[in-house]
């Protein structure tokens, strides 16, 4: 028997919102507990912002896969959940506490808890795909689509580099979505709130992971607008997502390089100029004279290019004494590299499934060194670690 009551829809007041006669069944209950409380969630999310009615959604990629950050009443709704629901379209996880096939610095009982919450999503019918970057893994949405993704960092790579719309959900609403199929039509979902709000203009070449660090923490949840550089897809990977982190930026655009820059103007916006020495006072910040005892790469997950990248700068050197190395990527990514992965493996460890941010870091670690803008903003708070911010080059000769 769940825990979970379906309350009747007046109380909530969603006569507000348009709802079809098939959705009107499922908030009923006429298909089911599970999915009346997902209607019930989804209608209670789209009063309080406004949205006129439910639309389709191509995935979900739903976060609340650490048995770290969920802990044990989150385990215990998640299993509940599973017992009344399924899903109804494709439905990725973000990454869990752990590598689901090796063990590492967990413990055993972390190890039990985080199986069943993994099984209990897999029990639901999602992919138990544990990355935070789905779109490099088959799931890779194009314009226009709409999403209820939950990540940060995948959420601005979806709205921004592939130009589809999703709203930053939280885990529970993500995973609402996917046993309706539909999402509140608010935020995101709408052209009008894509719009930027603000140009900056980057004057000096600047590492991504920096330039997201301090644009991230200076706009908050406006829209950034750039100007002036080129990047690559990895470029804006690690640019999203350290803007994600230290603000709640969940789009941005790229002149001459996003979808959607191109479809709004931006004359009449404030423009800010960013030099080296703006982007030098951040990397001051994270810079400390401690010694670390994990070097920790791959926040978002590794994608091929970065993981070739890696291997060909190790190939030939040695290791010497110095921190350990975790490399975090998906699994897909890992099985399918299989040469270079042995490779980065002569120096460290390449782990599929979780990260540096949601698996037990700070059981065998307290200092760890990383080249993400994103890490360095969690990692503090979430893992209890002293960080250090490095370039890769940097981090490498920490130990070759
Ligand atoms: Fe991904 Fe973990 Fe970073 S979920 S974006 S590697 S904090």
């Amino acid at each position: 028997m769940s825990p979970v009551q379906v309350r009747p829809a007046a109380f909530l007041g969603f006569d507000l919102m348009y709802l079809t006669k098939e959705e009107e069944k499922i908030l009923e209950g006429e298909k089911g507990e599970g999915p009346a409380k997902a209607m019930e969630l989804l209608l209670a999310i789209g009063k309080i912002y406004g949205a006129d009615k439910l639309i389709p959604i191509k995935s979900a990629q739903i976060a609340g896969v650490s048995y770290k950050t969920m802990g044990d009443a989150g385990l215990q709704f998640v299993q509940d959940f599973a017992e009344i629901a399924n899903v109804k379209v494709k439905a990725m996880l973000n990454p869990a506490g752990m590598d689901l096939t090796e063990k590492n610095y967990e413990t055993d009982d972390f190890r039990g808890k985080q199986s069943r919450l993994v099984n209990a999503y897999r029990q639901m019918g999602i992919e138990v795909t544990c990355t935070c970057t789905p779109y490099l893994v088959g799931n890779r949405p194009g314009l226009d689509d709409h999403l209820a993704w939950s990540e940060s960092s995948a959420v601005s790579f979806a709205n921004s580099v592939l130009g589809a719309r999703t709203n930053r959900e939280g885990g529970p609403s993500a995973l609402m979505a996917a046993v309706i199929g539909k999402t509140p039509n608010y935020g995101l979902h709408l052209k009008e709130n894509r719009k930027p709000d603000v140009v900056y203009e980057v004057k000096d070449e600047v590492p991504y992971s920096l330039l997201g660090y301090l644009v991230g923490r200076e706009t908050r949840d406006d829209i950034p607008y750039f100007k002036g550089f080129k990047p690559s897809e990895d470029d804006l990977k690690t640019l999203g997502a350290a803007m994600a982190a230290t603000g709640s930026v969940a789009i941005y655009h790229v002149e001459g390089v996003t979808p959607e820059a191109e479809d709004f103007s931006t004359k009449n916006l404030e423009k800010i100029e960013i030099e080296e020495e703006d982007v030098d006072g951040i990397r001051k910040e994270l810079r400390t004279e401690v010694r670390p005892d994990v070097i920790v790469i791959g926040c978002p997950h590794l994608s091929k290019s970065e993981i070739k990248e890696l291997s060909e700068r190790l190939k030939g050197k040695e290791k010497k004494n110095g921190p350990d190395l975790y490399v975090y990527t998906s699994r897909r990514v890992k099985e399918e590299l299989g040469e270079a992965v042995a490779e980065i493996e002569r120096f460290g460890k390449v782990i599929s499934d979780t990260c540096m941010v949601v698996s037990p870091l700070e059981e065998r670690y307290d200092v760890a060194a990383t080249n993400s803008g994103k890490a360095a903003a969690y990692l503090p708070k979430l893992a209890e670690q002293k960080v250090i911010y490095a370039d890769l080059e940097t981090l490498l000769e920490m130990i070759v």
